[in-house]
Protein backbone atom coordinates (compact mmCIF):
# COMPACT_ATOMS: atom_id res chain seq x y z
CA UNK A 1 0.00 0.00 0.00
CA UNK A 2 2.93 2.40 1.09
CA UNK A 3 4.50 1.36 -2.16
CA UNK A 4 2.00 2.37 -4.26
CA UNK A 5 1.14 5.93 -2.33
CA UNK A 6 4.43 7.50 -2.59
CA UNK A 7 4.94 8.31 -6.42
CA UNK A 8 0.76 9.96 -6.18
CA UNK A 9 2.07 11.91 -3.09
CA UNK A 10 5.35 12.70 -4.19
CA UNK A 11 3.25 14.11 -6.94
CA UNK A 12 0.42 15.97 -5.57
CA UNK A 13 3.04 17.36 -2.42
CA UNK A 14 5.43 18.49 -5.76
CA UNK A 15 2.33 20.38 -7.34
CA UNK A 16 1.20 21.90 -4.20
CA UNK A 17 5.16 23.13 -3.65
CA UNK A 18 4.80 24.64 -7.39
CA UNK A 19 1.41 25.73 -6.38
CA UNK A 20 2.82 27.69 -3.53
CA UNK A 21 5.67 28.98 -4.92
CA UNK A 22 3.63 30.87 -7.70
CA UNK A 23 1.05 32.13 -5.03
CA UNK A 24 4.00 33.14 -2.88
CA UNK A 25 5.51 35.02 -6.06
CA UNK A 26 1.99 36.44 -6.52
CA UNK A 27 1.69 38.13 -3.38
CA UNK A 28 4.58 39.32 -3.05
CA UNK A 29 4.75 41.17 -6.33
CA UNK A 30 1.25 42.83 -4.94
CA UNK A 31 2.93 43.56 -1.68
CA UNK A 32 5.57 45.43 -3.47
CA UNK A 33 3.13 47.34 -5.79
CA UNK A 34 1.29 48.19 -2.55
CA UNK A 35 5.08 49.73 -1.16
CA UNK A 36 5.51 51.28 -4.08
CA UNK A 37 5.86 54.89 -4.46
CA UNK A 38 2.59 56.83 -5.80
CA UNK A 39 2.56 58.33 -9.12
CA UNK A 40 3.15 61.69 -8.35
CA UNK A 41 1.95 64.26 -10.82
CA UNK A 42 2.37 68.29 -10.71
CA UNK A 43 0.24 71.52 -12.10
CA UNK A 44 1.42 75.24 -11.95
CA UNK A 45 -0.09 78.27 -11.65
CA UNK A 46 1.00 82.25 -11.98
CA UNK A 47 -1.34 84.60 -10.12
CA UNK A 48 -0.64 88.08 -11.66
CA UNK A 49 -2.03 90.24 -9.42
CA UNK A 50 -2.09 93.61 -9.29
CA UNK A 51 1.13 94.54 -7.25
CA UNK A 52 2.67 91.31 -7.58
CA UNK A 53 2.93 87.30 -8.95
CA UNK A 54 3.23 84.51 -6.99
CA UNK A 55 3.70 80.91 -8.47
CA UNK A 56 2.09 77.91 -6.99
CA UNK A 57 3.28 74.34 -7.64
CA UNK A 58 0.76 71.69 -6.55
CA UNK A 59 1.19 67.71 -6.30
CA UNK A 60 -0.89 65.26 -6.38
CA UNK A 61 -1.36 61.26 -6.34
CA UNK A 62 -2.81 60.37 -9.89
CA UNK A 63 -4.21 57.18 -8.67
CA UNK A 64 -6.18 59.49 -6.47
CA UNK A 65 -7.52 61.91 -8.86
CA UNK A 66 -11.04 61.66 -8.13
CA UNK A 67 -10.95 61.91 -4.34
CA UNK A 68 -10.57 64.70 -2.18
CA UNK A 69 -8.19 66.52 -0.18
CA UNK A 70 -5.25 64.85 -1.91
CA UNK A 71 -3.63 67.85 -3.65
CA UNK A 72 -0.87 69.94 -1.92
CA UNK A 73 1.70 72.63 -2.36
CA UNK A 74 4.78 71.64 -3.19
CA UNK A 75 6.37 75.51 -3.73
CA UNK A 76 5.48 79.01 -3.86
CA UNK A 77 7.69 81.50 -5.12
CA UNK A 78 7.15 85.56 -4.98
CA UNK A 79 8.07 86.73 -8.54
CA UNK A 80 10.52 90.16 -8.01
CA UNK A 81 9.20 93.38 -8.82
CA UNK A 82 5.64 94.96 -9.35
CA UNK A 83 2.54 93.38 -11.22
CA UNK A 84 2.60 92.46 -15.15
CA UNK A 85 0.16 94.89 -15.79
CA UNK A 86 3.12 97.66 -14.54
CA UNK A 87 5.14 96.32 -17.42
CA UNK A 88 2.70 98.24 -19.59
CA UNK A 89 5.04 100.45 -21.16
CA UNK A 90 7.98 97.39 -21.98
CA UNK A 91 6.10 94.32 -22.11
CA UNK A 92 9.06 91.71 -22.89
CA UNK A 93 10.22 92.48 -18.91
CA UNK A 94 7.18 90.95 -17.80
CA UNK A 95 7.66 87.72 -19.35
CA UNK A 96 10.88 87.91 -18.39
CA UNK A 97 10.27 88.73 -14.56
CA UNK A 98 8.64 84.98 -14.58
CA UNK A 99 11.81 83.12 -15.01
CA UNK A 100 13.17 82.89 -11.62
CA UNK A 101 10.27 81.56 -10.25
CA UNK A 102 10.05 78.82 -13.22
CA UNK A 103 13.43 78.20 -12.76
CA UNK A 104 12.71 77.17 -9.19
CA UNK A 105 9.82 74.92 -10.29
CA UNK A 106 11.64 73.32 -12.47
CA UNK A 107 13.50 72.20 -9.51
CA UNK A 108 10.93 70.84 -7.60
CA UNK A 109 9.59 68.87 -10.18
CA UNK A 110 11.49 65.88 -11.67
CA UNK A 111 12.68 66.34 -14.74
CA UNK A 112 10.97 62.75 -16.38
CA UNK A 113 7.51 64.41 -15.37
CA UNK A 114 7.81 68.03 -16.14
CA UNK A 115 6.87 67.86 -19.76
CA UNK A 116 3.39 66.74 -18.02
CA UNK A 117 3.02 69.51 -15.81
CA UNK A 118 0.16 71.81 -16.98
CA UNK A 119 1.32 75.11 -16.15
CA UNK A 120 -1.12 78.32 -16.44
CA UNK A 121 -1.10 82.15 -15.61
CA UNK A 122 -4.15 83.57 -14.48
CA UNK A 123 -3.91 87.73 -14.21
CA UNK A 124 -6.67 89.43 -12.00
CA UNK A 125 -7.73 92.49 -11.33
CA UNK A 126 -4.66 94.91 -12.80
CA UNK A 127 -4.73 93.45 -15.93
CA UNK A 128 -8.62 94.07 -15.80
CA UNK A 129 -8.02 97.42 -15.75
CA UNK A 130 -4.61 97.59 -17.74
CA UNK A 131 -7.34 96.53 -20.99
CA UNK A 132 -9.67 98.75 -19.70
CA UNK A 133 -7.05 101.66 -20.67
CA UNK A 134 -5.42 100.03 -23.50
CA UNK A 135 -6.47 96.69 -24.55
CA UNK A 136 -3.73 96.48 -26.81
CA UNK A 137 -1.12 96.58 -24.78
CA UNK A 138 -2.83 94.22 -22.25
CA UNK A 139 -2.67 91.71 -25.15
CA UNK A 140 1.17 92.37 -25.50
CA UNK A 141 1.77 91.92 -21.44
CA UNK A 142 0.03 88.57 -22.02
CA UNK A 143 1.68 87.26 -25.02
CA UNK A 144 5.22 87.72 -23.62
CA UNK A 145 4.72 85.97 -20.27
CA UNK A 146 2.83 83.04 -22.86
CA UNK A 147 6.39 83.65 -24.68
CA UNK A 148 8.26 83.13 -21.89
CA UNK A 149 6.14 80.14 -20.26
CA UNK A 150 6.62 78.49 -23.66
CA UNK A 151 10.20 78.20 -23.55
CA UNK A 152 9.85 75.92 -19.95
CA UNK A 153 9.42 72.06 -20.71
CA UNK A 154 6.40 72.41 -19.46
CA UNK A 155 2.74 71.81 -20.79
CA UNK A 156 1.54 75.68 -21.08
CA UNK A 157 -2.16 75.60 -20.64
CA UNK A 158 -2.52 79.37 -21.48
CA UNK A 159 -2.20 82.85 -20.32
CA UNK A 160 -5.58 84.74 -19.32
CA UNK A 161 -7.26 87.08 -17.53
CA UNK A 162 -10.07 85.93 -15.42
CA UNK A 163 -12.98 87.89 -14.71
CA UNK A 164 -13.52 89.53 -11.55
CA UNK A 165 -16.53 86.49 -10.98
CA UNK A 166 -14.33 83.37 -11.76
CA UNK A 167 -11.26 84.55 -9.05
CA UNK A 168 -14.20 84.85 -6.66
CA UNK A 169 -16.08 81.19 -7.27
CA UNK A 170 -11.93 79.69 -7.37
CA UNK A 171 -11.08 81.23 -3.71
CA UNK A 172 -14.28 80.02 -2.89
CA UNK A 173 -13.75 76.31 -4.59
CA UNK A 174 -10.01 76.35 -3.04
CA UNK A 175 -11.07 77.35 0.69
CA UNK A 176 -14.02 74.62 0.91
CA UNK A 177 -11.42 72.05 -0.96
CA UNK A 178 -9.16 72.36 1.00
CA UNK A 179 -10.88 71.96 4.44
CA UNK A 180 -12.84 68.91 3.00
CA UNK A 181 -15.96 70.64 2.77
CA UNK A 182 -17.49 69.46 -0.11
CA UNK A 183 -17.36 65.26 0.79
CA UNK A 184 -15.88 63.42 3.32
CA UNK A 185 -15.09 59.53 3.56
CA UNK A 186 -16.92 58.34 6.32
CA UNK A 187 -14.72 55.15 7.24
CA UNK A 188 -17.36 53.85 9.48
CA UNK A 189 -20.21 54.08 6.65
CA UNK A 190 -17.81 53.07 4.25
CA UNK A 191 -18.95 55.77 1.53
CA UNK A 192 -18.97 59.37 0.98
CA UNK A 193 -21.23 61.64 2.65
CA UNK A 194 -22.05 64.86 1.99
CA UNK A 195 -20.84 67.65 4.82
CA UNK A 196 -23.67 70.04 5.89
CA UNK A 197 -24.32 72.66 3.90
CA UNK A 198 -24.08 74.90 6.69
CA UNK A 199 -20.37 73.97 6.54
CA UNK A 200 -19.35 75.26 3.85
CA UNK A 201 -17.63 78.36 3.97
CA UNK A 202 -17.65 81.45 2.38
CA UNK A 203 -14.62 83.47 1.19
CA UNK A 204 -13.54 86.99 1.69
CA UNK A 205 -10.54 88.57 -0.79
CA UNK A 206 -9.01 91.35 -0.91
CA UNK A 207 -6.80 92.60 -3.65
CA UNK A 208 -5.23 95.59 -4.66
CA UNK A 209 -7.55 96.23 -7.30
CA UNK A 210 -10.22 94.14 -6.49
CA UNK A 211 -12.19 92.42 -3.65
CA UNK A 212 -14.13 89.45 -3.70
CA UNK A 213 -17.15 87.63 -1.34
CA UNK A 214 -18.52 84.96 -2.35
CA UNK A 215 -20.92 82.43 -0.14
CA UNK A 216 -23.51 79.81 -0.75
CA UNK A 217 -26.88 82.07 0.26
CA UNK A 218 -29.94 81.22 1.61
CA UNK A 219 -32.56 80.95 -0.43
CA UNK A 220 -32.21 80.10 -4.34
CA UNK A 221 -33.27 83.27 -5.67
CA UNK A 222 -30.64 85.14 -7.27
CA UNK A 223 -29.69 87.65 -9.33
CA UNK A 224 -27.97 85.39 -12.30
CA UNK A 225 -25.52 88.30 -13.13
CA UNK A 226 -24.10 87.15 -8.98
CA UNK A 227 -24.72 83.49 -9.24
CA UNK A 228 -22.08 81.13 -10.48
CA UNK A 229 -23.28 77.04 -10.41
CA UNK A 230 -21.09 74.06 -9.72
CA UNK A 231 -21.94 70.54 -9.41
CA UNK A 232 -19.01 68.98 -7.54
CA UNK A 233 -18.79 65.39 -6.16
CA UNK A 234 -22.64 64.45 -7.17
CA UNK A 235 -24.25 67.54 -5.67
CA UNK A 236 -25.08 71.19 -7.27
CA UNK A 237 -24.04 74.08 -5.52
CA UNK A 238 -25.59 78.13 -6.28
CA UNK A 239 -23.00 80.11 -5.27
CA UNK A 240 -23.38 83.97 -4.76
CA UNK A 241 -20.27 85.84 -5.98
CA UNK A 242 -19.58 89.67 -6.71
CA UNK A 243 -16.02 91.07 -7.59
CA UNK A 244 -15.63 95.05 -7.05
CA UNK A 245 -13.31 96.04 -9.37
CA UNK A 246 -11.23 99.57 -7.66
CA UNK A 247 -12.22 98.13 -4.27
CA UNK A 248 -8.98 96.66 -3.62
CA UNK A 249 -6.97 98.03 -1.48
CA UNK A 250 -4.02 100.30 -3.54
CA UNK A 251 -6.99 101.32 -5.59
CA UNK A 252 -9.08 102.43 -2.49
CA UNK A 253 -6.17 104.44 -1.15
CA UNK A 254 -5.64 106.12 -4.78
CA UNK A 255 -9.41 107.39 -4.72
CA UNK A 256 -9.00 108.33 -1.01
CA UNK A 257 -6.35 110.53 -1.98
CA UNK A 258 -8.02 112.35 -4.98
CA UNK A 259 -11.06 112.72 -3.37
CA UNK A 260 -8.97 114.72 -0.43
CA UNK A 261 -7.18 116.25 -3.05
CA UNK A 262 -10.67 117.67 -4.98
CA UNK A 263 -11.88 118.45 -2.08
CA UNK A 264 -9.33 120.80 -0.96
CA UNK A 265 -8.23 122.16 -4.41
CA UNK A 266 -6.10 123.85 -5.81
CA UNK A 267 -4.23 123.81 -2.83
CA UNK A 268 -1.06 121.34 -3.13
CA UNK A 269 -1.24 121.02 0.65
CA UNK A 270 -3.67 118.53 1.51
CA UNK A 271 -4.53 116.98 4.66
CA UNK A 272 -4.61 113.22 5.33
CA UNK A 273 -6.84 111.64 8.33
CA UNK A 274 -5.63 108.51 7.94
CA UNK A 275 -1.53 109.23 7.34
CA UNK A 276 -0.22 109.46 10.67
CA UNK A 277 1.16 112.78 12.25
CA UNK A 278 4.54 113.54 10.74
CA UNK A 279 4.39 111.65 7.41
CA UNK A 280 4.11 113.56 4.19
CA UNK A 281 3.98 111.50 0.64
CA UNK A 282 4.12 113.81 -2.59
CA UNK A 283 1.42 112.49 -5.10
CA UNK A 284 1.83 113.59 -9.10
CA UNK A 285 -1.63 114.64 -10.37
CA UNK A 286 -0.55 112.55 -13.45
CA UNK A 287 -0.85 109.45 -11.16
CA UNK A 288 -4.52 109.51 -10.78
CA UNK A 289 -5.23 110.16 -14.61
CA UNK A 290 -3.09 106.23 -15.20
CA UNK A 291 -5.88 104.16 -13.56
CA UNK A 292 -9.64 104.19 -14.64
CA UNK A 293 -10.59 104.05 -10.54
CA UNK A 294 -9.58 107.32 -10.28
CA UNK A 295 -9.86 108.82 -13.77
CA UNK A 296 -13.17 108.51 -15.57
CA UNK A 297 -12.36 112.18 -16.84
CA UNK A 298 -13.08 113.23 -13.79
CA UNK A 299 -13.49 117.28 -14.13
CA UNK A 300 -12.82 118.21 -10.46
CA UNK A 301 -9.25 116.96 -10.40
CA UNK A 302 -6.96 119.92 -11.00
CA UNK A 303 -5.63 120.31 -14.63
CA UNK A 304 -2.03 120.24 -15.48
CA UNK A 305 0.60 118.13 -13.38
CA UNK A 306 1.44 119.73 -10.66
CA UNK A 307 2.42 117.47 -7.30
CA UNK A 308 0.49 117.77 -4.29
CA UNK A 309 1.43 117.06 -0.72
CA UNK A 310 -0.27 114.73 1.29
CA UNK A 311 0.26 115.46 5.31
CA UNK A 312 -0.71 112.92 7.76
CA UNK A 313 -2.97 113.68 10.31
CA UNK A 314 -3.34 110.54 12.28
CA UNK A 315 -7.34 111.04 12.85
CA UNK A 316 -8.53 108.01 13.17
CA UNK A 317 -12.67 109.28 13.56
CA UNK A 318 -11.68 111.52 10.08
CA UNK A 319 -10.30 108.74 8.68
CA UNK A 320 -13.06 106.29 9.17
CA UNK A 321 -15.43 109.05 7.67
CA UNK A 322 -13.93 109.87 4.97
CA UNK A 323 -13.33 106.03 3.65
CA UNK A 324 -16.45 105.82 4.30
CA UNK A 325 -17.40 108.40 1.73
CA UNK A 326 -15.51 106.40 -1.02
CA UNK A 327 -18.87 104.12 -0.97
CA UNK A 328 -22.57 105.10 -1.91
CA UNK A 329 -24.69 103.56 0.58
CA UNK A 330 -27.30 105.89 -0.79
CA UNK A 331 -27.81 104.10 -4.42
CA UNK A 332 -29.30 101.37 -2.12
CA UNK A 333 -32.12 102.85 -1.25
CA UNK A 334 -34.37 101.27 1.36
CA UNK A 335 -32.94 97.57 0.20
CA UNK A 336 -31.45 95.32 2.29
CA UNK A 337 -30.66 92.67 -0.29
CA UNK A 338 -27.55 95.19 -1.44
CA UNK A 339 -24.09 96.68 -0.49
CA UNK A 340 -23.34 100.00 -1.81
CA UNK A 341 -23.29 101.24 -5.09
CA UNK A 342 -26.72 99.53 -5.79
CA UNK A 343 -25.36 96.13 -6.13
CA UNK A 344 -27.27 93.15 -4.95
CA UNK A 345 -26.27 90.19 -2.18
CA UNK A 346 -28.36 88.33 -0.54
CA UNK A 347 -28.07 88.22 3.14
CA UNK A 348 -25.06 86.50 4.23
CA UNK A 349 -24.94 83.12 5.43
CA UNK A 350 -22.33 81.07 7.45
CA UNK A 351 -18.60 81.14 8.19
CA UNK A 352 -16.34 83.00 5.98
CA UNK A 353 -12.00 82.83 5.47
CA UNK A 354 -10.87 86.63 4.89
CA UNK A 355 -7.78 85.91 2.76
CA UNK A 356 -5.24 88.04 0.94
CA UNK A 357 -5.42 91.82 2.74
CA UNK A 358 -8.01 91.14 5.03
CA UNK A 359 -5.36 88.87 6.61
CA UNK A 360 -1.86 90.72 6.22
CA UNK A 361 -3.65 93.96 7.64
CA UNK A 362 -5.34 92.27 10.81
CA UNK A 363 -2.25 90.16 11.26
CA UNK A 364 0.06 93.07 11.72
CA UNK A 365 -2.86 94.55 14.18
CA UNK A 366 -2.47 91.32 15.66
CA UNK A 367 -6.30 90.64 15.18
CA UNK A 368 -6.33 87.23 13.34
CA UNK A 369 -7.45 85.32 16.75
CA UNK A 370 -10.87 85.87 16.87
CA UNK A 371 -10.80 88.81 19.21
CA UNK A 372 -14.31 90.73 18.99
CA UNK A 373 -15.28 93.49 17.15
CA UNK A 374 -15.35 95.76 19.54
CA UNK A 375 -11.12 94.94 20.58
CA UNK A 376 -10.82 95.34 16.87
CA UNK A 377 -12.29 98.58 16.41
CA UNK A 378 -10.39 99.51 19.29
CA UNK A 379 -6.73 98.53 18.01
CA UNK A 380 -8.08 100.41 14.84
CA UNK A 381 -8.37 103.72 16.44
CA UNK A 382 -5.12 103.31 18.54
CA UNK A 383 -3.06 102.51 15.18
CA UNK A 384 -4.70 105.79 13.47
CA UNK A 385 -3.29 108.07 16.24
CA UNK A 386 0.38 106.88 16.56
CA UNK A 387 3.06 109.42 15.36
CA UNK A 388 5.09 108.71 12.55
CA UNK A 389 8.32 108.99 14.50
CA UNK A 390 6.42 106.31 17.00
CA UNK A 391 5.39 103.91 14.28
CA UNK A 392 8.49 104.26 12.20
CA UNK A 393 10.71 103.68 15.45
CA UNK A 394 8.25 100.86 16.58
CA UNK A 395 8.32 99.14 13.29
CA UNK A 396 11.98 99.32 12.12
CA UNK A 397 11.53 95.46 10.41
CA UNK A 398 8.24 96.98 8.40
CA UNK A 399 8.31 98.44 4.48
CA UNK A 400 8.26 102.17 5.19
CA UNK A 401 5.74 102.53 2.10
CA UNK A 402 3.46 99.87 3.90
CA UNK A 403 3.78 101.31 7.41
CA UNK A 404 1.41 104.42 7.08
CA UNK A 405 -1.02 102.58 4.83
CA UNK A 406 -2.06 100.19 7.44
CA UNK A 407 -4.93 102.56 9.19
CA UNK A 408 -6.44 103.33 6.08
CA UNK A 409 -6.43 99.86 4.92
CA UNK A 410 -8.01 98.79 8.40
CA UNK A 411 -10.60 101.17 8.49
CA UNK A 412 -11.99 100.00 5.03
CA UNK A 413 -11.71 96.82 6.10
CA UNK A 414 -14.20 97.30 8.59
CA UNK A 415 -16.37 99.54 6.65
CA UNK A 416 -16.61 97.05 3.86
CA UNK A 417 -17.11 94.23 6.51
CA UNK A 418 -19.82 96.19 8.66
CA UNK A 419 -21.55 98.73 6.40
CA UNK A 420 -21.39 96.87 2.85
CA UNK A 421 -21.25 93.35 3.55
CA UNK A 422 -23.65 93.71 6.55
CA UNK A 423 -21.17 91.68 9.26
CA UNK A 424 -22.50 92.89 12.63
CA UNK A 425 -20.92 92.62 16.46
CA UNK A 426 -22.78 88.78 16.11
CA UNK A 427 -21.76 87.42 12.62
CA UNK A 428 -18.18 89.35 13.23
CA UNK A 429 -17.60 85.81 14.78
CA UNK A 430 -18.13 83.80 11.87
CA UNK A 431 -14.98 85.33 10.02
CA UNK A 432 -11.70 83.61 10.69
CA UNK A 433 -9.02 85.96 8.96
CA UNK A 434 -6.43 83.32 7.89
CA UNK A 435 -4.21 82.99 5.17
CA UNK A 436 -3.36 79.03 5.21
CA UNK A 437 -5.36 75.81 5.20
CA UNK A 438 -3.20 73.24 5.53
CA UNK A 439 -0.09 73.90 4.51
CA UNK A 440 -1.71 75.36 1.22
CA UNK A 441 -2.23 78.73 0.47
CA UNK A 442 -5.63 80.40 0.26
CA UNK A 443 -6.39 82.04 -3.00
CA UNK A 444 -8.23 81.44 -6.51
CA UNK A 445 -5.03 78.72 -8.08
CA UNK A 446 -5.65 75.76 -6.31
CA UNK A 447 -9.44 76.48 -7.48
CA UNK A 448 -8.86 77.26 -10.82
CA UNK A 449 -6.37 74.22 -11.42
CA UNK A 450 -8.23 71.94 -9.93
CA UNK A 451 -11.33 72.94 -12.46
CA UNK A 452 -9.23 72.87 -15.46
CA UNK A 453 -7.70 69.71 -15.03
CA UNK A 454 -11.10 68.44 -14.36
CA UNK A 455 -10.06 67.01 -10.73
CA UNK A 456 -13.07 67.79 -8.82
CA UNK A 457 -15.85 65.56 -10.74
CA UNK A 458 -19.34 66.44 -10.88
CA UNK A 459 -20.08 62.58 -9.87
CA UNK A 460 -19.56 61.88 -6.34
CA UNK A 461 -16.34 59.68 -6.35
CA UNK A 462 -16.80 56.15 -6.09
CA UNK A 463 -13.67 55.06 -5.45
CA UNK A 464 -12.13 54.42 -1.73
CA UNK A 465 -8.98 56.25 -0.82
CA UNK A 466 -5.88 54.65 -0.62
CA UNK A 467 -4.31 51.71 -1.97
CA UNK A 468 -7.83 49.35 -1.32
CA UNK A 469 -7.76 47.21 -4.78
CA UNK A 470 -3.60 46.64 -4.21
CA UNK A 471 -4.42 45.89 -0.88
CA UNK A 472 -7.55 43.75 -1.49
CA UNK A 473 -5.31 41.70 -4.15
CA UNK A 474 -2.76 41.48 -1.63
CA UNK A 475 -4.88 40.05 1.13
CA UNK A 476 -6.40 36.89 -1.31
CA UNK A 477 -3.19 36.36 -2.50
CA UNK A 478 -2.08 35.65 0.86
CA UNK A 479 -5.57 34.13 1.88
CA UNK A 480 -5.41 31.39 -0.81
CA UNK A 481 -1.31 30.74 -0.27
CA UNK A 482 -1.70 29.88 3.18
CA UNK A 483 -5.05 27.82 2.41
CA UNK A 484 -3.03 25.83 -0.11
CA UNK A 485 0.47 25.70 2.58
CA UNK A 486 -2.31 24.31 5.44
CA UNK A 487 -3.84 21.80 2.50
CA UNK A 488 -0.59 20.60 1.87
CA UNK A 489 0.46 19.96 5.78
CA UNK A 490 -2.73 18.67 5.96
CA UNK A 491 -2.62 15.82 3.22
CA UNK A 492 1.22 15.35 4.49
CA UNK A 493 -0.12 14.58 7.79
CA UNK A 494 -2.73 12.27 6.11
CA UNK A 495 -0.80 10.00 3.72
CA UNK A 496 2.48 9.53 5.49
C1 LIG B 1 -2.27 101.78 -26.55
O1 LIG B 1 -0.88 101.76 -26.36
C2 LIG B 1 -0.15 101.78 -27.59
C3 LIG B 1 1.30 101.59 -27.28
O2 LIG B 1 1.69 102.30 -26.17
C4 LIG B 1 -0.42 103.10 -28.32
O3 LIG B 1 0.26 103.12 -29.52
C5 LIG B 1 -1.92 103.20 -28.55
O4 LIG B 1 -2.22 104.45 -29.11
C6 LIG B 1 -2.69 103.03 -27.24
N1 LIG B 1 -4.11 102.99 -27.53
C7 LIG B 1 -4.99 103.65 -26.84
C8 LIG B 1 -6.41 103.48 -27.24
O5 LIG B 1 -4.68 104.38 -25.93
C1 LIG C 1 5.53 117.76 5.86
O1 LIG C 1 5.17 118.89 5.10
C2 LIG C 1 4.96 120.06 5.88
C3 LIG C 1 4.53 121.16 5.00
O2 LIG C 1 4.50 120.82 3.67
C4 LIG C 1 6.27 120.43 6.61
O3 LIG C 1 6.03 121.52 7.46
C5 LIG C 1 6.72 119.24 7.42
O4 LIG C 1 7.98 119.51 7.99
C6 LIG C 1 6.83 117.99 6.56
N1 LIG C 1 7.14 116.88 7.41
C7 LIG C 1 8.03 115.97 7.07
C8 LIG C 1 8.25 114.87 8.05
O5 LIG C 1 8.64 115.99 6.02
C1 LIG D 1 -10.86 114.59 12.80
O1 LIG D 1 -11.71 114.57 11.66
C2 LIG D 1 -13.03 114.93 11.96
C3 LIG D 1 -13.85 114.69 10.72
O2 LIG D 1 -13.21 115.16 9.60
C4 LIG D 1 -13.08 116.35 12.45
O3 LIG D 1 -14.41 116.71 12.75
C5 LIG D 1 -12.23 116.48 13.69
O4 LIG D 1 -12.16 117.81 14.10
C6 LIG D 1 -10.83 115.96 13.42
N1 LIG D 1 -10.10 115.88 14.68
C7 LIG D 1 -8.92 116.43 14.82
C8 LIG D 1 -8.28 116.27 16.14
O5 LIG D 1 -8.37 117.04 13.91
C1 LIG E 1 -25.21 107.72 -5.30
O1 LIG E 1 -26.08 106.99 -6.12
C2 LIG E 1 -27.28 107.68 -6.42
C3 LIG E 1 -28.17 106.73 -7.17
O2 LIG E 1 -27.47 106.03 -8.15
C4 LIG E 1 -26.96 108.94 -7.22
O3 LIG E 1 -28.12 109.65 -7.51
C5 LIG E 1 -26.00 109.80 -6.39
O4 LIG E 1 -25.60 110.92 -7.15
C6 LIG E 1 -24.79 109.01 -5.98
N1 LIG E 1 -24.02 109.81 -5.06
C7 LIG E 1 -22.74 110.06 -5.26
C8 LIG E 1 -22.07 110.87 -4.22
O5 LIG E 1 -22.13 109.64 -6.23
C1 LIG F 1 1.44 92.52 17.88
O1 LIG F 1 2.00 91.64 18.81
C2 LIG F 1 3.41 91.64 18.81
C3 LIG F 1 3.89 90.56 19.74
O2 LIG F 1 2.87 90.09 20.53
C4 LIG F 1 3.92 93.01 19.21
O3 LIG F 1 5.31 93.02 19.16
C5 LIG F 1 3.37 94.04 18.25
O4 LIG F 1 3.72 95.33 18.67
C6 LIG F 1 1.87 93.95 18.16
N1 LIG F 1 1.42 94.81 17.07
C7 LIG F 1 0.50 95.74 17.24
C8 LIG F 1 0.16 96.57 16.04
O5 LIG F 1 -0.05 95.92 18.30
C1 LIG G 1 -26.66 90.31 12.93
O1 LIG G 1 -26.95 89.83 11.65
C2 LIG G 1 -27.69 88.63 11.67
C3 LIG G 1 -27.86 88.19 10.25
O2 LIG G 1 -26.62 87.99 9.64
C4 LIG G 1 -29.02 88.85 12.33
O3 LIG G 1 -29.72 87.63 12.40
C5 LIG G 1 -28.79 89.36 13.74
O4 LIG G 1 -30.03 89.70 14.30
C6 LIG G 1 -27.92 90.58 13.71
N1 LIG G 1 -27.59 90.94 15.06
C7 LIG G 1 -27.61 92.18 15.49
C8 LIG G 1 -27.18 92.41 16.87
O5 LIG G 1 -27.98 93.09 14.77
C1 LIG H 1 -14.38 74.69 -15.10
O1 LIG H 1 -13.76 74.43 -16.33
C2 LIG H 1 -14.61 74.12 -17.38
C3 LIG H 1 -13.75 73.83 -18.58
O2 LIG H 1 -12.93 72.76 -18.30
C4 LIG H 1 -15.54 75.27 -17.65
O3 LIG H 1 -16.45 74.95 -18.69
C5 LIG H 1 -16.30 75.57 -16.38
O4 LIG H 1 -17.13 76.69 -16.56
C6 LIG H 1 -15.35 75.82 -15.26
N1 LIG H 1 -16.07 75.98 -14.04
C7 LIG H 1 -16.09 77.12 -13.41
C8 LIG H 1 -16.78 77.14 -12.13
O5 LIG H 1 -15.54 78.11 -13.82
C1 LIG I 1 -12.41 60.91 -12.69
O1 LIG I 1 -13.70 61.34 -13.12
C2 LIG I 1 -13.81 61.58 -14.49
C3 LIG I 1 -15.21 62.06 -14.78
O2 LIG I 1 -15.63 62.93 -13.81
C4 LIG I 1 -13.53 60.29 -15.25
O3 LIG I 1 -13.58 60.55 -16.64
C5 LIG I 1 -12.14 59.80 -14.88
O4 LIG I 1 -11.90 58.56 -15.51
C6 LIG I 1 -12.03 59.62 -13.39
N1 LIG I 1 -10.65 59.27 -13.06
C7 LIG I 1 -10.36 58.25 -12.25
C8 LIG I 1 -8.91 58.01 -12.01
O5 LIG I 1 -11.22 57.56 -11.75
Amino acid sequence: MMANKKPFTSAIIGTLVALSIIALVLSLVKVEDVTLPPTVKYGMVFDAGSSHTSLFVYEWDSDKENDTGVVSQTLSCDVQGPGISSYAYDPPRAGDSLRECLDKALKVVPAAKQRDVPAYLGATAGMRLLREQNSSVADQVLAEVTKTMQEYPVDFKGARILTGEEEGAYGWITINYLLDSFTEFSPKAHTWLRPEVANIFGALDLGGASTQISFVPEGSVLNQNEASKFTLYGYNYNIYTHSYLCYGQNEMLKRLAKELIVASAPSTRVCHPCYPKGYNETVRLSAFRASPCTDRSDARLPAGDSTVTLEGRGNASGCLAAVRELFNFSACGQSRDCTFDGVYQPPLRGQFIAFSAFYYNFKFLNLTEGQPLATAREAIEQLCTRSWEDLSSSYPKEDPKRLPKYCANANYILTLLLDAYKFNETSWKNIFFQMKAGSADVGWTLGYMLNLTNMIPAEAPTRVKGHMPSLWAAAITFIILTLVLGLTALLLLLWM
